[in-house]
């Protein structure tokens, strides 16, 4: 682990993802790096934030910046939330505990994954901040609705539901490195559901289509049975469609997160900050729009907010963090991209978030 001065001498996200080969086994990196298929949409997600050309406005008193928003009935000190991602005892032994601790270091709210190493009851006893939940619908949704409550009672403050990776698709860098869950590595929100399903393999032999651990048959009534005993904010998590994104807002959930999974689900999906703009007009003020996919620097958060999301969700640099440093590098992560969207809003002439619109950019 680096120490904080080690932390403090890192300044970019892409200097965590060069060091991350030193940092972890091949497979764990093979399975946090790659994306679905050959990795164009992974790659895409990159390229297309740095296509986007901003319009810089000069002589603008930026002397006071201010990133904080209200987001689903809490003020955030900054638009930058850390994405659900399983299995963080793969490169840290504490865990999502530990990526907990950061999250709290940080100011950044985290989504602990139904895929998490430790129970999302360990984390929320661990974490000072509010949590969020991210729920991957099981087959048995007796146990769903179980899990649900079992989160809703530890003081869960919003749950999005992942709704983008049905089946599995093929991960070409996972497959080839032949990433298995470790041994004592396991699902721990999932352990009521038995051994096959808490530890069972993360792609079992022979590439099956249909997952042990997410259900195939997920549609609307999911979600209008999930709203009905919600009373959290409810957010539908992979949505790269505007009419699906309507069809979340018609049945109450409470936001959308433009995601493609970074590029892990569906390979040669657009972009998902090239997906943002249709959403975002179709949207409208609804509900908020969340993005991630490709986050990297702080123009990257400018841009998407720019194009209408109201926040962004950052996955793969995160753990990076976590496996460079523990708790402080998740927070150095976070450090360096707030610090680098302050820099880029002053820069392009705006002080407020509110004021961060498509005119700060080169259509
Ligand atoms: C993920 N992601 C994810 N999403 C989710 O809803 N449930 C999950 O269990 C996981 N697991 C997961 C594992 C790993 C290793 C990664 C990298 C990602 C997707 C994640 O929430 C997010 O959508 C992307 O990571 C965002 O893209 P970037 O920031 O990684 O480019």
């Amino acid at each position: 682990m680096l120490s904080a001065e080690e932390l403090a001498a890192i300044w970019t996200l892409d200097d965590f993802e060069r060091l991350a080969p030193t940092k972890m086994p091949l497979p764990a990196l093979e399975y946090i790096a790659g994306g679905a298929g050959a990795g164009l949409t992974a790659a895409e997600n990159r390229t297309a934030f740095n296509r986007i050309k901003l319009n810089q406005r000069v002589m603008v008193d930026v002397s006071r910046i201010d990133t904080r928003l209200r987001l689903l009935r809490r003020e955030h000190a900054f638009p930058i939330l850390l994405a659900p991602a399983g299995y963080h005892k793969l490169v840290h032994p504490e865990g999502e505990l530990e990526t907990v601790r950061g999250a709290d270091l940080s100011g950044a709210t985290f989504v602990a994954a139904t895929f998490s190493t430790v129970t999302y009851e360990a984390m929320r006893a661990t974490s000072i901040q509010p949590l969020w939940f991210q729920l991957y619908i099981q087959n048995d949704r007796g146990f769903t609705k179980e899990l649900v409550q079992r989160v809703l009672s530890a003081g869960c403050e919003a749950i999005c539901v992942c709704v983008d990776v049905p089946v599995n698709g093929p991960r070409d860098r996972e497959l080839r490195a032949g990433f298995k869950l470790p041994a004592g590595i396991e699902r721990a929100n999932l352990s009521g559901l038995g051994a096959n399903i808490a530890a069972g393999s993360h792609r079992p032999a022979g590439r099956n289509i249909y997952s042990i651990t997410h259900a195939a048959d997920v549609t609307w009534k999911d979600i209008e049975w999930l709203r009905s005993f919600i009373p959290v904010p409810l957010l539908l998590k992979g949505v790269m469609n505007p009419g699906d994104a309507m069809a979340a807002a018609d049945l109450g959930c409470d936001g959308i997160i433009v995601s493609n999974h970074g590029g892990r689900s569906l390979d040669t999906l657009p972009a998902s900050i090239d997906a943002l703009p249709l959403i975002a007009k179709r949207i409208g003020k609804r509900i908020p729009v969340l993005l991630d996919g490709g986050v990297r620097r702080g123009i990257d958060v400018f841009k998407a907010l720019a194009l209408g999301a109201s926040a962004v969700m950052i996955g793969r640099p995160y753990l990076y963090g976590l496996a460079a440093g523990g708790a402080l590098g998740v927070a150095r992560i976070v450090e360096i991209l707030r610090t680098e969207l302050g820099m880029t809003m002053g820069l392009a002439g705006c002080t407020r978030l509110a004021q961060i619109s498509p005119d700060f950019l080169l259509s």
